[in-house]
């Protein structure tokens, strides 16, 4: 049978602050979270949502050291910038704490001390890289070398991205810390691990026994971890950045950032209200982490070992999961900047929250990883919230206002054709239900929107706008009708698009609903007046989704010539002086430039090397035109033999740099010079 619950506590990844958020964060596990509180809020139910910034942990202060600030001014900026960007978005989370709270410090610390002082800990010295130069012991991904496995130089300690073979620091030939590029050594170190293997009989139980219905990728990755045998995982760094271990003669160590993170989601409940305890500790709560694939181990692992060690707090009845979210084909990457960030796309689209939401929710990669692109952010925009949301709510409140202005007529009899649609209605809300309530959301948006679709299928079908010339009695009832599922597609769509729901309340001069009217008739009442009808969403033109494109294009190349930059080619064998001296170079000037016919890359130039006027054919229409060319002062290789190209004899070579991305520059004197003066 299932169970029973009185409350509901909500938690979302604590993201990283060491970096703002992006679509992917969005899609997989923050827009779901917030579409399940809504609908709960909805509902009536008594749920909380906790939030909050991850504010610990190595990357964090390997950031501050390149900026040459400390870890508290970066976790500072992006605490604001990532809290910015949720509200923005209308992902109202009930509090969106910080892991750098006093709360927490508090509450890690003695989630901490009452595991050692029950003895659930074990303690182990081992030998581990230490950067002597920067004065810190190296995490893994934090020492590079080459990988024991294909010689890629640029393997990571835990993992070779060339081969995609798992590492350990210790298999890295020639490490190298990534900190301060120096050669780490070996020095002994102690830590504090939590014996997962002691827990495996537990887990195994309470995850493939107990909870079968959890969604199959989290379920598959329990199991072949579950399956592969558990190890002791430590819960202690050493690092100056982060919550002391609570033990006498730990200086210099903190808990690990997975350990103390996901205790951030109680201290967030504690900041958040007196009565937390309420949620965290009664076996009628029904506690959901909301979170993306990289973070099944800590959530479904990891962190319920811990809540079963300390014994006084529950553990998850579900962990949602979703798999990731590609743009445009790539994968997202915060280092590479491969990705449409939160706080820039409310910049660049305002009054357009959600729109993103819609599209990420429709888009959301719940079973398998999924793409973003703009042209389909672009379609659905203009093919689904234009044309069938906007359009159907825009037509039953304009048509209103014309021929009752604005007071909704009353319901006259009944066609069987009305009875189906409002049928129809019916049966959509409780699939709408049963998709939120087993997170599949994409589904969901879809029983939403198949409110506005009805209610334009109804209005095409009933056509008032001719029928009010022969039966204006009939149109009463069709535009109540109409107003009535305006009404409910209000509410269906609020979980999901909250700020179009606010602005349909607001045109339909209505309190809002609660959860419990969906489905229902006589939400407008016949008589009332509504407000001033406005346009839900506009379209999106393609000049503007050719910015985000050029953007990202831009971000592209940025990236290559970084990437180049890195691969530069070496010296080439030595030459002699008189190698050298076999060359002829002079400056030269070009009087003419014009396109090879039926190629792309070559220009013929007529060019005056001071010796004689003659005919080149050069590979550079790539990169300059014919115009910028007239009048160039370039140095060329005069005595190289002649050769034809494309049927024209090409007498000499004009020199370029090529940089490591096949960008071509011509080398011009630094100010004009005679024409044949001699290069060398
Ligand atoms: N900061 C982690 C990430 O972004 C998530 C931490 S979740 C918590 O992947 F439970 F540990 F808080
Ligand atoms: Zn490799």
């Amino acid at each position: 049978m299932a169970k029973e619950f009185k409350r509901y506590l909500v938690t979302s990844a604590l993201p990283y602050a060491n970096g703002p958020v992006h679509i992917g964060h969005l899609a997989g596990v923050y827009i779901p979270s917030d579409i399940y509180t809504r609908y709960l809020r909805l509902k009536g139910c008594d749920v909380i949502s906790v939030c909050g910034s991850d504010e610990h942990g190595v990357p964090i202060t390997i950031k501050a050291r390149k900026e040459g600030v400390t870890p508290q001014e970066i976790v500072d900026r992006y605490h604001a910038v990532i809290k910015r960007s949720f509200e923005g978005l209308g992902i109202n989370f009930d509090i969106f704490s910080r892991t750098s709270s006093a709360t927490h410090a508090k509450n890690a610390s003695a989630f901490f001390k009452k595991l050692y002082d029950e003895g659930k800990f074990i303690e182990k010295t081992s030998e581990q890289y230490y950067d002597e130069e920067a004065q810190t012991f190296l995490a893994d991904r934090y020492i590079t070398g080459t990988c024991p496995k294909c010689g890629n130089e640029k393997a990571y300690g835990d993992q070779c991205e060339a081969c995609g073979s798992t590492l350990s620091p210790d298999e890295l030939i020639n490490p190298k810390s990534a900190v301060s590029g120096s050669v780490p050594v070996k020095k002994s170190t102690t830590h504090w691990y939590l014996p997962l293997d002691r827990y495996e009989s537990f887990l195994r139980e309470w995850i493939l026994d107990g909870h079968k219905e959890w969604k199959s990728n989290v379920y598959g990755q329990c199991k072949s971890w579950l399956d592969g045998g558990l190890q002791p995982r430590a819960v202690s760094r050493d690092l100056d950045w982060g919550i002391p271990v609570p033990v006498e003669g730990a200086d210099g160590k903190v808990l690990y950032v997975w350990f103390d993170a996901p205790i951030g989601y109680i201290s967030a409940t504690q900041d958040l209200t007196p009565d937390w305890e309420k949620y965290w500790k009664s076996d009628d709560t029904k506690m959901v982490h909301f979170i993306g694939k990289d973070n099944i181990v800590f959530h479904c692992i990891v962190f319920p070992a811990m809540l079963k060690a300390h014994g006084d707090y529950i553990l998850p009845e579900n962990v949602p999961a979703n798999e990731f979210l590609n743009l445009e084909g790539d994968k997202i990457s915060t280092s590479r900047n491969w990705a449409v960030w939160a706080h820039e796309y409310l910049e660049d689209f305002p009054g357009k929250e959600d729109v993103l939401r819609y599209v990420l929710c429709a888009n959301a990669p719940e079973t398998k990883d999924n793409d973003f692109t703009w042209k389909d952010f672009q379609a659905r925009n203009n093919n689904e919230l234009v044309a069938v949301l906007g359009n159907f709510v825009n037509r039953a409140l304009v048509l209103t206002q014309k021929y009752y202005g604005g007071e909704v007529p009353a319901l006259g009899e009944l066609t069987d054709y009305d009875r189906q649609t409002l049928e129809e209605m019916g049966a959509i809300k409780s699939q709408l239900e049963s998709n939120i309530e087993n997170y599949h959301f994409r589904e969901a948006l879809k029983d939403a929107m198949n409110f506005a679709r009805i209610g334009n299928k109804y209005l095409a079908d009933t056509e008032p706008w001719k029928v009010i010339k022969t039966d204006p009695e009939r149109v009463k009832t069709i535009l109540n009708i109409a107003l009535q599922i305006t009404a409910n597609t209000a509410i269906a769509i609020e979980p999901f698009m909250p700020f179009s729901a606010d602005k349909m309340i607001d045109m339909l001069a209505v309190e809002k609903f609660g959860w419990e009217q969906l489905g229902s008739m006589g939400l407008v009442e016949a008589g009332h007046k509504i407000g001033t009808p406005a346009l839900l969403f506009e379209k999106i033109e393609d000049a503007t989704i050719q910015q985000q494109l050029d953007k990202l294009a831009a971000t592209k190349e940025a990236n290559a010539a970084a990437e180049a930059a890195q691969n530069i080619a070496p010296q080439k064998e030595e030459c002699s002086f008189d190698d050298f001296q076999k060359m002829d170079i002079r400056v030269s000037t070009i009087l003419e430039a014009e396109k090879v016919v039926k190629t792309k890359k070559l220009l013929k130039l007529t060019i005056d090397t001071g010796i004689d006027k003659r005919t080149i054919v050069s590979g550079i229409a790539e990169h300059y035109s014919p115009e910028e060319l007239v009048g160039k002062q370039v140095l060329v290789l005069v005595n190289l033999k002649p050769r034809p190209l494309k049927g024209i004899e090409s007498r000499g070579m004009i020199l370029m740099a090529e940089d490591a991305c096949g960008k071509l520059r011509l080398l011009s004197p630094d100010e004009k010079t005679m024409c044949g003066a001699i290069v060398g």
